[in-house]
C-alpha cells in the first residue's frame, strides 16, 4: 500500500529514530537515561487522580461528550475563570474557549481548517513539530521563518517578504519556547499585534509552558494585548502544567469565529474528551496550585544541576527562564557532527538520551535539547557520563 502524498511530504520523525537507539542500547542491557522526549516524569496532583476516580464511575460520564452538557459547560467556564486569575483576560466561556483533546490536536486541526493550498503559514524553526507538520498534512505551504540566539529566538517579521504575508493565512508563535526555552516580554507581544493588524493572518500562540518559569520571569498571554482577540487565538494544555500528558486534554480561546471553524472541523473528527476526564480537568484548574509550584520547584533543581554541570565540565550552556528544557550548542569538539549524529553518540556511547535539534526543524541543527524529565541523581550521572565522552574522544 502506498501512503498518501501528503504524508511523504513530512519530514522524517527524529524520535523515532531515537526510540530505536534507545531500544537497541536497552536490550545490549544499558540503563539509559532518557532526558530525550518532553514527557513529564512525575504523576497529576492527588486530588486530581482522585477526582478521576470518582467521576469514572458516574454512569453519564461514559457516554459521547456533547457539547451543551454539563460538565463541558462547568470546564469552559472553569478555563475562562482561570484564564482571567492568570491574565486578567476576560473570555466568554460559550464562545471564547473550546475545550481539546490535548492542544496537539487542536494545533493540527487548525491547519487543516483555515490552509487551503495555495495558503501559507509562517512557522517560527526551530519549533514544536506539529506546528510545521500540521501545516504540511492540512496541504498548506510552509514558510520557516529563522530564529536565532543572538536575536533571543524571537522571529524578525519585518524579514518575511511582502509577497509572502500576502499569501500567508496563519502564524504560529509559542513563548516560552519549545525547544530554545527563549521567553518573550510584553513589548514583543505588543510589536506582533501591531504587524498583524490587517493583514488577515491568525496568529495562533501556543502559551503551553507559561506555568513553567523560574527566577521572577512571568509569562504573559498574547491576548493581553489590546485588539489581539481580533485575529488571535491561544493554546493552552494540562499536559505540563498538571502532569496530565497522557491524559489528553488541553485547550484553546480567544477569536470566537476562529474557534467556531476549528471546532466544526474537530466535530467531523472527533467526540470530544472523556468527561471524567473533563471533571478532572476542572479540580485541577479550579483547586490548590501549591502542586504547580512544588513541580516549577523540582524543575528548577534539575535545571541548575543539569546546566551548572554541563558549564563545570566544559560544556558552555545557558539557564533557560521558562520550560523544563536545555537548549544548547553541540559541543565545540563534536561540532563536526550533525545534530542527530551528536545525539546518536550520546545514546550509543554512554547511554544518555537526548532530542537532536533537527528533530525541530533545519534550523535547530548544531543543537541538542535536554528535557528535565529525569531525577537529580540520574541527571548527575548523566553528567559524569557526559564529562567522560568530552575527555576521551578527540
Ligand atoms: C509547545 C508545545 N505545544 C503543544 C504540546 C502538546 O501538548 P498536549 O499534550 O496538550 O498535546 C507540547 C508538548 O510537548 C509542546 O511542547
Amino acid at each position: 500500500m502506498q501512503e498518501a502524498n501528503r504524508l511523504k511530504r513530512l519530514p522524517l520523525y527524529l524520535f523515532t529514530i531515537l526510540d530505536e537507539l534507545k531500544k537497541r542500547a536497552r536490550e545490549r542491557g544499558v540503563d539509559v537515561i532518557d532526558l530525550g522526549m518532553g514527557s513529564p516524569d512525575q504523576p497529576a496532583p492527588k486530588h486530581v487522580i482522585e477526582k478521576l476516580c470518582e467521576a469514572a464511575h458516574v454512569t453519564e460520564n461514559h457516554r459521547y461528550s456533547r457539547a451543551d452538557g454539563d460538565v463541558e459547560r462547568r470546564l469552559r467556564e472553569a478555563i475562562a475563570n482561570w484564564y482571567f486569575k492568570r491574565f486578567g483576560v476576560q473570555l466568554d466561556p460559550g464562545t471564547e474557549v473550546l475545550p481539546l483533546i490535548g492542544s496537539k490536536e487542536g494545533i493540527a486541526h487548525l491547519s487543516l481548517a483555515f490552509l487551503n493550498n495555495d495558503d501559507i503559514a509562517l512557522v517560527p524553526n526551530p519549533a514544536y513539530p506539529v506546528h510545521f507538520n500540521g501545516v504540511i498534512m492540512a496541504g498548506g505551504i510552509l514558510y520557516n521563518i529563522p530564529i536565532v540566539q543572538e536575536k533571543g529566538f524571537l522571529p524578525d517579521l519585518e524579514s518575511v517578504p511582502k509577497e509572502v504575508v500576502k499569501m500567508a493565512k496563519l502564524m504560529f508563535l509559542s513563548y516560552p519556547h519549545n525547544p530554545t526555552g527563549a521567553v518573550c516580554d510584553m513589548r514583543f507581544f505588543e510589536h506582533v499585534v501591531k504587524w498583524a493588524e490587517g493583514k488577515n493572518i491568525i496568529v495562533a500562540h501556543d502559551l503551553t509552558y507559561s506555568d513553567i518559569v523560574y527566577d521572577g520571569y512571568k509569562a504573559p498571554s498574547l491576548l493581553q494585548v489590546k485588539g489581539a482577540r481580533n485575529f488571535s487565538i491561544e493554546f493552552h494544555t494540562l499536559s505540563k502544567s498538571y502532569n496530565m500528558a497522557g491524559w489528553r486534554i488541553g485547550f484553546v480561546v480567544g477569536n470566537a469565529d476562529i474557534l467556531k471553524t476549528l471546532s466544526k472541523t474537530k466535530s467531523y473528527v472527533d467526540f470530544g474528551i472523556f468527561r471524567a476526564v473533563q471533571e478532572a480537568a476542572i479540580a485541577a484548574l479550579e483547586g490548590p496550585q501549591e502542586c504547580v509550584a512544588d513541580m516549577v520547584k523540582l524543575y528548577k533543581e534539575r535545571r541548575d544541576v543539569l546546566v551548572d554541570g554541563l558549564n563545570a565540565i566544559g560544556w558552555k550552556t545557558e539557564k533557560p527562564k521558562a520550560t523544563f528544557y536545555v537548549w544548547t550548542r553541540i559541543p565545540h569538539k563534536y561540532s563536526a557532527l550533525a545534530a542527530l549524529e551528536f545525539a546518536t553518540l550520546m545514546v550509543d556511547e554512554i547511554g544518555v538520551a537526548v532530542a537532536p535539534g533537527t528533530g525541530f526543524g533545519e534550523y535547530g541543527e548544531g543543537y541538542v535539547r535536554f528535557a528535565l524529565v529525569e531525577p537529580v541523581e540520574r541527571i548527575k550521572t548523566a553528567l559524569q557520563k557526559i564529562k567522560t565522552l568530552l575527555e576521551v574522544k578527540s
